[in-house]
């Protein structure tokens, strides 16, 4: 069986309400997967491309957080809306959208590292 050529893994995990890092069930992590799965269906990418709903990423504060592998591309603050993108542009054209890639000082650092949807860059020059 050939290897993914691309494997997007969402989170869906649930905490408890009032959780201090939230979680990306409440914003809609179920939903962004499902979209993900109709949208690559209906593009007719086949089996190689592939979304998965996940556990925890540990990019909680900037859920919903999805990964994109191999290519190991992050993007956060994800709406359902933003699907017809990703899939368009990340997955079939390969070209990363800068306004929802986590930037790779902010993973994994509990939030430490700030960072919001479309501030590309931002915590890089916060942290020079
Ligand atoms: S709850 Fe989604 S990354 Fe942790």
């Amino acid at each position: 069986m050939p290897a993914f050529t691309c494997h997007l893994f969402v989170c869906g995990n649930r905490r408890e309400p009032g959780h201090p890092r939230g979680c990306c069930a409440d914003g809609g992590g179920e939903a962004i997967r499902d979209a993900l799965k109709s949208e690559l269906k209906r593009r007719g990418l086949g089996a190689e491309y592939r979304a998965n709903q996940a556990g925890c990423l540990e990019q909680c504060e900037y859920g919903p957080a999805l990964v994109l592998y191999p290519q190991g591309i992050w993007y956060g603050n994800v709406k359902v809306e933003d699907v017809p993108r990703i899939v368009e542009e990340t997955v079939i054209g390969g070209r990363i959208l800068p306004d929802l890639q986590i930037p790779a000082e902010c993973l994994n650092t509990k939030g430490k590292v700030p960072w919001r949807r479309g501030d590309a860059g931002a915590a890089s020059a916060e942290n020079a």
